[in-house]
């Protein structure tokens, strides 16, 4: 197995400072992974896929280059949407259809929206968010707002010597909100 995790329930107490939206007060679910490569983070997605359903927000957060992408497209493998998921230059939001009945992906890349909810208003994400998933990257004090339940995912970098390139990222998912507490996020470590 290729994903070590680490369950919890209650707290996540050693989240980067840099990630306030993944505090421990705030998690009500949270686990943290180790993903050792693009292709298990594809998977990632692929499985958190199995535990979505419409009206859910989910937040990918980490720096440039993180895997936030990456895992949006596992997300929407898993979910059988039409259309990859990718990161265009030029789009802030794109619509992916359900090609089974099921919820439509909604994937926002928030990066070059400043401001909040209201910069985001023409998007109309709360009118998608009922019957879609929605899926935000650079969305953390943006997009908090359309929702009381959300999942937050937050993508670093392995520990270690941070000069050499690697493709081992740390993952930890945190749920906020009563969706979320009775969610077992276990099955994302595989
Ligand atoms: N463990 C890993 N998980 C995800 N991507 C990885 C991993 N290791 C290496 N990579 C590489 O890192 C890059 C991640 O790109 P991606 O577009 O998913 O990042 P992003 O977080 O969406 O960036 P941006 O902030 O620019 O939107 C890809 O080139 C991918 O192949
Ligand atoms: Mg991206």
């Amino acid at each position: 197995m290729d994903a070590a995790y680490d369950s919890r329930t209650a707290s996540v107490d050693d989240t980067p400072e840099e990630a306030p939206a993944l505090s421990a007060a705030s998690a009500d679910s949270a686990l943290r992974l180790t993903v050792d490569g693009p292709e298990r983070m594809r998977e990632v997605g692929l499985r958190l896929a199995g535990l979505l359903r419409p009206g859910d927000l989910v937040l990918l957060s980490g720096p440039l280059g993180a895997g936030k992408t990456t895992l949006a497209r596992g997300l929407g493998e898993g979910l059988g949407v039409r259309g990859a998921v990718t990161s265009p230059t030029f789009v802030i939001a794109r619509v992916h259809p359900s090609l089974s009945g099921g919820p439509a992906l909604v994937h926002v890349d928030a990066y070059r929206l400043g401001g909040g909810l209201d910069e985001m208003e023409d998007l109309d994400l709360d009118v998608s968010l009922p019957e879609s998933v929605v899926v935000v990257e650079w969305g953390e004090g943006k997009v908090e707002e359309l929702s009381e339940d959300r999942l937050h995912v937050l993508i670093g970098r392995a520990e270690g010597d941070e000069t050499v390139e690697n493709d081992v990222r740390e993952v930890t998912v945190a749920g906020v909100g009563a969706r979320w507490a009775a969610v077992d996020l276990a099955p994302l470590a595989g």
